[in-house]
């Protein structure tokens, strides 16, 4: 007997970021920075501040009440919500957690999911997981991050990268041979101090010390994670592809994690498609981590660049290391 694995789909989408815009040059007043060097580098132009009351899962329930609608599905129908974060609310409850009260999505199990920039894709491979074991029938996935909250405004190298923003999708099983084609999920932890948060966990626990070092600041190697992020882009994309018998050509559009502009030209190129075909915001809302994903896959639906049928490629790359790639042959539940 044959059988037959249901993979799932996206049946609506939703996102938000805060209202506070912070530009190059207003950067250029704070510390020795420029709006020429911010966007030769990186392509940003302005990225987004939560404000002080505003949290994570205050991000991440606007966004997933957004996606909820457009997918027409009720809080008490979902199943699951997984949270992609890396700027938790709190070290524990999970934010999924207070998502799911806020939405009142009382018959939803609710964790957390932490695989840096990554986190977004990695948790839509999970729900893919639990809707093809037919474990669950309806998952939201929610990227969201206030990682301007956790960022040195003395350091140059990063504060001028990263903004705050969420954004959630509503999975459901697919028809046929539509939805979630091929996953590649990739992890290297002996990278993992090239990009990371070192105090207020178990190894450095939060003391007066390590608030005067500045040990609960992001501390990146730019040049470092640069190179690791190209090579991630070309396996994430090359490997769903190879998993699913298909090639370059396939490909109808892009949406790649939005971290610098080069970055997401260099695999635009590698792939060789126009970059009309391929997802930015990165000069709009700056690195938002685990919400990049899902705010450009917004916009690119709205902007009408994604279209049923379409075989769409979203790649990552983050701390951890931790890199990802997923297919999906597009479906329009709204037909
Ligand atoms: O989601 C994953 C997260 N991270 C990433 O994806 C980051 C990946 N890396 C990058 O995007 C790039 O490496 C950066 C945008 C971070 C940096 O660009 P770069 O071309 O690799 O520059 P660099 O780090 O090699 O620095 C070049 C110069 C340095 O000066 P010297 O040593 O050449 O005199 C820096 O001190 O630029 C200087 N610099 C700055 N200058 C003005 C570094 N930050 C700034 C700044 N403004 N904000």
């Amino acid at each position: 007997m044959k059988c037959e694995i249901k993979h799932s789909a996206i049946a609506g989408v939703g996102s938000y970021v805060p209202e506070n815009v912070l530009t190059n040059f207003a950067l250029e007043k704070m510390l020795d920075t420029s709006d020429e060097w911010i966007c030769s580098r990186s392509g940003i132009r302005e990225r987004r501040l939560s404000a002080a009351d505003e949290a994570t899962s205050d991000l991440a329930l606007k966004a997933s009440v957004r996606a909820l609608a457009n997918a027409g599905v009720s809080p008490e129908e979902v199943d699951l919500i997984i949270v992609a974060t890396n700027t938790p609310d709190m070290l524990f409850p999970a934010t999924a957690c207070l998502v799911q009260d806020g939405l009142g999505a009382k018959n939803a199990g609710a964790f957390d999911l932490l695989a840096g920039c990554t986190g977004f894709i990695y948790a839509m491979a999970v729900a893919d997981q639990f809707i093809a074991a037919g474990t669950a029938r309806t998952v939201l996935v929610a990227g969201s991050e206030t990682l301007t909250k956790v960022l040195n405004w003395q350091d140059r190298s990063t504060c001028v990268l990263f903004g705050d923003g969420a954004g959630a999708v509503v999975m459901k099983q697919a028809p046929e041979d539509r939805g979630i084609l091929a996953v590649k999920l990739g992890s290297d932890g002996s990278g993992g101090k090239l990009l990371q948060l070192p105090a207020g966990g178990s190894r450095m626990p939060a003391s007066a010390q390590t608030v005067a070092e500045g040990m609960h600041f992001l501390q990146m190697n730019g040049r470092e994670v640069f190179k690791f992020a190209v090579r991630a882009m070309e396996d994430g994309a090359g490997e769903v592809l190879r998993r699913a018998g298909l090639t370059l050509a396939d490909v109808d559009f892009l949406v790649p994690h939005q971290a610098n502009i080069r970055i997401i030209e260099h695999a635009a190129k590698k792939m060789n498609l126009p970059m009309e075909r391929v997802a930015v915001n990165v000069d709009r809302y700056g690195n938002t981590s685990t919400a990049s994903v899902p705010i450009a896959l917004e916009e690119a639906l709205a902007a009408g660049k994604i279209k049923d049928g379409d075989h769409v490629i979203m790649v990552g790359f983050g701390a951890g290391l931790t890199w990802a790639g997923l297919l999906i042959k597009w479906y329009n539940f709204s037909q």
